[in-house]
């Protein structure tokens, strides 16, 4: 055990409200989200012509709401993306196009939503040029291109080469150019995007393969979109992308084709994790402590049914402390595995990939204080699910200094909704 020095493995506020507020407002566990941090994300992105927001990240309302009023459009990736877009003001056309449909395929409700509603479509496949083109020729359409290679923080999330399901392509283009020209669509924009938490490296070689892909394409190009996968230190190993020398690849590689074109391009960027990831955290209760041979086990009640990213990929997410008893002595260090309340061995925040499960020097604690997951912005409520017939947590937002709820704790009712028995008695 050692004394800790460092301040940020205890926490009592959060965007300086008191966590003892909050927690007494709210039963755990609950994501809350300060809205002020995703408005300077968005805000770190101007220079890009438009700013994509990838609402798969986090798509409740208000959130989506907060994208639209500081001037982000989104992408949708379902019919019920589509839906919570429009739900949050964004409308089916402008300049920027405020919605675009981005997939691989197009089930059968996206494609009536996407053809009722005429959303701009980003089409990962030739078969979804095919079924839209028979239904709507005529339309603009987006290309996303699969260049043949790919970067994620963890291979589950690289989107890029012959492994990966997304994506035309990069050598079949010539072949989708033919299905374009057969139902009269136009390509307005080609898109890449190769991973989830990649690096500068990795990105910069998009720009190369998306100028390849531009020059078959050809001048019927207005957009191009550089895709997402901005990663955010999760750990303090990590960094951040230097945003300015990356815009300054994607700018001087949009200017060289727009000589080549002699009309102007727009550029955009597409993130989702790099927005909201910093500024959502879930905060648990501490509910028991235990020993295990050597293994201190700190377990909470929060689960992978409300953040999966560490049993899904071994995700790291800082972690702190908030005692409740306010203590006089300085707070010691304890190696622990902190657990959820599953009923399944997996059900651990502190594992790396493969399931190995590790220790996190964290600060000692009693039941009954609060541990609170950081980082936990992106991908954590969106990918929350029932098992073990847990409820969907609530959602707060910290706005203006003032915390409102952006969705309630679900009920056991609303959990249920829908199930039908046929067995009585
Ligand atoms: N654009 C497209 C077409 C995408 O598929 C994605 C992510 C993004 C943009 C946004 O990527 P971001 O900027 O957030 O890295 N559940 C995983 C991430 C899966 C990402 C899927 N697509 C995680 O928790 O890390």
């Amino acid at each position: 055990m050692s004394t800790d020095s460092s301040n940020n493995l205890l926490r009592s506020h959060i965007a300086e409200l008191p966590l003892a507020e909050l927690a007494a407002r709210e039963k755990t566990p609950f994501y809350i989200y300060d809205e002020q941090k995703i408005i300077e994300r968005i805000r770190d992105l101007k220079a890009f012509d438009v700013v994509r927001y990838a609402q798969k990240a986090c798509s409740n309302l208000a959130i989506l709401n907060i994208c639209r009023q500081h001037g982000a459009v989104v992408d949708a990736v379902s019919a019920g993306e589509i839906l919570r877009a429009e739900a949050a003001g964004f409308s089916s056309a402008g300049d920027p196009t405020p919605i675009v449909y981005t997939a691989d395929i197009f089930d059968r409700s996206s494609l009536e939503l996407v053809l009722e509603r005429g959303i701009h479509t980003n089409c990962g496949s030739p078969d979804m040029l095919i079924q839209l083109g028979e239904r709507a020729p005529g339309q603009d359409v987006t290309l996303r291109i699969n260049p043949g290679f790919g970067h994620g923080h963890s291979q589950k999330t690289n989107t890029g080469g012959s492994q990966s399901k997304h994506g035309i392509w990069h050598s079949e283009l010539g072949d989708c150019l033919q299905i374009v020209k057969k139902y009269d669509l136009t390509v307005t924009g080609l898109h890449m995007h190769i991973g989830s938490g990649t690096d500068l490296e990795h990105l910069a070689q998009v720009v190369t393969a998306m100028e390849q892909a531009a020059g078959v394409v050809g001048a019927s190009l207005k957009t191009i979109s550089a895709g997402g996968g901005l990663p955010i230190p999760y750990e303090a190993k990590e960094s951040y992308v230097d945003l300015e020398a990356y815009f300054q690849l994607w700018d001087a590689s949009r200017k060289r084709l727009e000589s080549c074109f002699g009309h102007p391009l727009g550029l955009e960027i597409e993130p989702g994790r790099y927005l909201v990831a910093e500024a959502g955290f879930l905060v648990a209760e501490i509910r028991a402590i235990k020993k295990m041979d050597a293994n201190w086990f700190y377990l909470i009640d929060a689960g992978f049914n409300d953040l999966a990213r560490p049993i899904l990929y071994g995700s790291y997410h800082p972690m702190s402390i908030y005692h409740r008893k306010a203590r006089s002595e300085s707070v010691a260090l304890r190696e622990v595995i902190v657990g959820g309340p599953l009923c399944e061995s997996g059900d651990i925040f502190t594992q790396q990939e493969g399931g190995f499960v590790c220790t996190r020097a964290l600060p000692e604690a009693e039941v009954g204080d609060l541990l609170v997951i950081e980082c936990a912005g992106a991908y954590g409520s969106v990918m929350g699910s029932n098992y073990n017939s847990k409820p969907l947590a609530a959602e707060l937002l910290i706005r203006d200094g003032q915390v409102v709820t952006i969705r309630d704790r679900q009920t056991f009712a609303q959990m249920t909704a829908g199930e039908h028995s046929p067995i009585s008695g």
